[in-house]
């Protein structure tokens, strides 16, 4: 028995002994942690400690407290302001507390906790994870773009107040699939987000490992493309709807009642001929379209002298321009104007800009292509394209380049306009990193400006 006493009283030394030299191993650490408490707990209090010394300050000058009394009470004040914990620190004793509950599973490793959390910032979308009791365990940056005020160690209720997603929350808990759920917002912005809640479970089962993740996508372009691509579709069905309508209505008519008659016939086939030609500029157009969209990101890699483009231009549409007896002027730039850039689209650009300034210009009026260098790093070369015509009303300007858009329908149309001639001429501006400014005085014409990184 004596024996065994002994054996016992050994065996709780030898405990004690390791236990003491544990504690006295992680003395530094303890002790690095309770400064960095003391450091924090005194600047965020900075505040509050100077008042109180202003006051006991302001009770010794006036005679009503001796200096030593108000230096001890002075002390004693702020040392209990520094040593009570705040209302964030008591959430964290409180979370603290609920991951190291006696019994139960083990804690997870600093090192698991390290790896999962270095996995939520490594998400490129917005990630929360909360705890089994909804606290929040750890975000990446993203997050802070929805939820500005989220911090660790705060019951997610507090960070967002959406119904639905709290109630998303408590289903997860007895789902084994992830919930999706759309957040609307209106302000600032109006936009959708869909939030996927997730239940973690982890195989170790340590405690201080996440219970829900929660990640975020916003929805909003996506749903700006898929709206685009349908009035798109609409558009452009609707566009060649009309020209095959009148087509057939004239194939009947010369299957009808005008098969006999040859000056009927010979006006609808010449109509027919312009409803087809409509048609295919409108396909040509949008296979351009289409063409610079795929290649919007590649920086074209040709080099071109606008100088000579312009020119060039000015040559082509001149038949047009006799058409309406119309002039135009080109004024070069006296040093050669070289840009990086694909001599077919900018071609295409200037044709689109001259054409509409003769389509849309006055009968007999003067469209100038002047060419211009700006000064800045780098240098800028710039065409302005410039009519003497009726000018656009400035409600339309920020909507002309919008596919089909057209200042006004029934002018566009009749002139054969599709609608896209700008559309083609701002993406064909883009892959070529440019800029277009319009500018335009109802009554007094318009002027287009594309302008270029000069080489
Ligand atoms: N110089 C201009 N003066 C007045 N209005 C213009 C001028 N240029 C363009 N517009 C207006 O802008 C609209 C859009 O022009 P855009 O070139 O995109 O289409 P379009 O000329 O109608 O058709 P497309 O160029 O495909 O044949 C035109 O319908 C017209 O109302
Ligand atoms: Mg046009």
């Amino acid at each position: 028995m004596l024996s065994g006493i002994a054996e016992k009283l050994e065996r709780s030394a030898a405990g004690g002994w390791h236990r003491l030299r544990a504690a006295w191993l992680a003395l530094p650490r303890y002790r690095a942690l309770a400064q960095r408490r003391l450091r924090r707990a005194v600047t965020t209090r900075r505040g509050r400690v100077f008042l109180t010394f202003l006051l006991f300050s302001a009770l010794v000058i006036a005679g009503k407290l001796g200096f030593g009394w108000a230096l001890l009470s002075f002390l004693a004040v702020a040392g209990v302001m520094i040593a009570m914990p705040s209302e964030d620190e008591i959430l964290a004793l409180e979370a603290a507390a609920r991951d190291n509950g006696d019994g139960g599973p083990r804690n997870a490793t600093p090192r698991e906790q390290d790896g999962w959390r270095a996995l939520i910032d490594a998400l490129p979308e917005p990630a929360i994870t909360l705890d089994a009791a909804g606290y929040v365990m750890h975000f990446n940056a993203q997050i802070r773009d929805l939820f500005p005020n989220v911090r660790t160690r705060r019951p997610f209720t507090h960070v967002s107040r959406d119904p639905e997603l709290m109630e998303a929350i408590d289903r997860t808990a007895n789902a084994r699939d992830p919930i999706v759920v759309d957040l609307y917002e209106r302000v600032p912005l109006e936009r959708r987000v869909s939030a996927t809640i997730t239940r973690v479970s982890a195989q170790s089962g340590a405690r201080g490992l996440p219970a829900i993740l929660i990640t975020f996508r916003d929805q909003t372009t996506t749903d700006k493309l898929a709206q685009m691509r349908a009035d798109f579709i609409a558009n452009a069905s609707h566009e060649l709807r009309t020209p095959l309508a009148s087509l057939r209505g004239f194939v009947e008519t010369l299957q009808g009642p005008a098969r006999e008659d040859p000056a009927a016939r010979e006006k609808f086939l010449n109509i027919m001929a312009s409803q087809a030609a409509r048609m295919t500029r409108l396909i040509d157009d949008l296979l351009s379209l289409s063409r610079v969209e795929m290649k919007v990101h590649l920086r074209p890699t040709g080099l071109v002298d606008l100088n000579e483009i312009a020119g060039y231009v000015a040559q082509t549409l001149e038949p047009l321009a006799e058409g309406s007896s119309a002039t135009i002027e080109v004024h070069p730039l006296d040093t050669p104007a070289r840009i990086r850039g694909d001599r077919e689209e900018l071609v295409q650009v200037l044709q689109n800009l001259v054409h509409n300034a003769l389509k849309y210009g006055r009968e007999g009026g003067r469209v100038d292509i002047r060419l211009a260098r700006e000064a800045g790093k780098p240098s800028r070369v710039s065409v302005a394209v410039t009519d003497d015509g009726p000018g656009i009303a400035p409600e339309h300007l920020p909507r002309l380049t919008e596919r089909f858009y057209r200042a006004n329908v029934a002018t566009s149309r009749e002139k054969g306009g599709t609608g896209l001639g700008l559309a083609i001429v701002k993406h064909i501006v883009n892959r070529h990193r440019g800029d277009l400014r319009i500018a335009s005085r109802v009554g007094q014409g318009s002027t287009f400006t594309v302008l270029f990184d000069a080489l």
